[in-house]
């Protein structure tokens, strides 16, 4: 049976997804995912930063429902690679297909539950996908319970918090490896300061709010990430410019709508937000801005001190066919 890794990801990080996958042998590519042929120990892929969920599949002209039916040992053997030794972790499952209440697939869910003793749940651990893909069947099992981008440390989220696989992919453009101070402007519940320290914990981390309720959330998931010693958060206004120290690298999720105070100008916010960024960055600094609103931000930094190296259109499911569109910035001070 022919096996691979199947990785799905957020439309606008391919490149990023790519530089994480360079030892791994790629078999396809797509906008959203990758295949990639089944490493040796493919337990590894579970430690993958820029991707949103990892599947071990298999594809075949015939593997339909009804085929499935009949050879079981088909989705079986990949069930038991993801569960084996991990029984704890999955407690539950769902098989998702077309037609998921055909009398094949409901034989299918019974032999799982009962092979397996696992219970069929709507939200679940076990995560089955059969699909028809092109001319071919294609059957995928997740080989986690939630999806890489949830992270352990995550125990507080704010509105408009940043997807941890998004924040691992803006710090990869700061070349972190050979940074010592790195500034989060906008800092809300952390997520881009925890995933630099778990990049190098060398670099000297602050971060910068407003908002005290956020800042005590943000220390509790710096807390559960162990990073509680190398990352310090300042509650201050941007608009009053809060005395720092210079840093190399300077990172910010902007906020947007309802994030900022009632009356506040998001023009005038962003340009204050430059105008500092240019005041605390060092010469030849790095900047990596995350927006929607990317109109206002490209026409501010257009007239500001800072060349854009290069930007990302990114593309985010919010609901059912509802996306948003942000971008990256990656910018340097000249
Ligand atoms: C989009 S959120 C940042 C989310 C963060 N990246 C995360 O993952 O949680 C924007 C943050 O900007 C902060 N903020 C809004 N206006 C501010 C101001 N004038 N000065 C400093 N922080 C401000 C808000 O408190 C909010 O936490």
């Amino acid at each position: 049976m022919n096996q691979f890794v199947k990785l799905t990801f957020t439309p606008g990080l391919k490149e990023v997804v790519l530089q994480e996958l360079k030892e791994y042998i790629l078999i396809s590519e797509s906008e959203h995912t990758i295949s990639i042929e089944l490493p040796n120990n493919f337990q590894n892929i579970l430690s993958l930063k820029s991707i949103n969920s990892a599947y071990i599949a298999t594809s075949d002209k015939k593997y339909n429902p009804r085929y499935l039916h009949k050879h079981k040992s088909i989705l079986g053997n990949l069930i038991e690679k993801v569960i084996i030794k991990k029984e704890k972790e999955f407690k539950t499952f769902k098989i998702r297909c077309a037609g998921s209440q055909t009398q094949e697939i409901i034989e299918i869910e019974k032999y799982i539950q009962e092979t397996y003793t696992i219970k069929k749940n709507d939200v679940a651990d076990l995560e089955i996908y059969i699909n028809k893909i092109g001319d071919d069947w294609e059957i995928s099992v997740r080989l986690s319970p939630r999806p890489l981008s949830v992270r352990d440390y995550k125990i507080s989220n704010i509105k408009g918090g940043l997807n941890p696989n998004i924040a691992y992919a803006i710090n990869t453009f700061c070349n972190l490896k050979n940074s010592t101070s790195y500034l989060n402007i906008f800092s809300g519940s952390g997520t881009l300061l925890i995933e630099a320290g778990l990049v190098n914990p060398h670099v000297k981390l602050v971060g910068l709010d407003i908002d005290k309720k956020t800042n005590s959330l943000a220390i509790q998931n710096i807390k559960k990430a162990g990073l509680i010693k190398i990352i310090k958060i300042k509650t201050g206004d941007i608009f009053e410019s809060p005395d720092v120290e210079k840093f190399d690298v300077i990172t910010s999720n902007l906020p947007f709508g309802m994030q900022i105070s009632k009356g506040e100008d998001l023009k005038k916010l962003y340009q204050q937000f430059i105008d500092y960024s240019e005041k605390v960055l060092y010469s030849k600094g790095r900047l990596v801005v995350y927006t929607t609103e990317y109109e206002i931000l490209e026409l501010i930094l257009k007239n500001s001190k800072f060349e854009i190296v290069k930007k990302l259109n990114l593309k985010i499911p919010t609901n059912v066919n509802s996306y948003l569109y942000p971008r990256i910035f990656v910018c340097d001070l000249i």
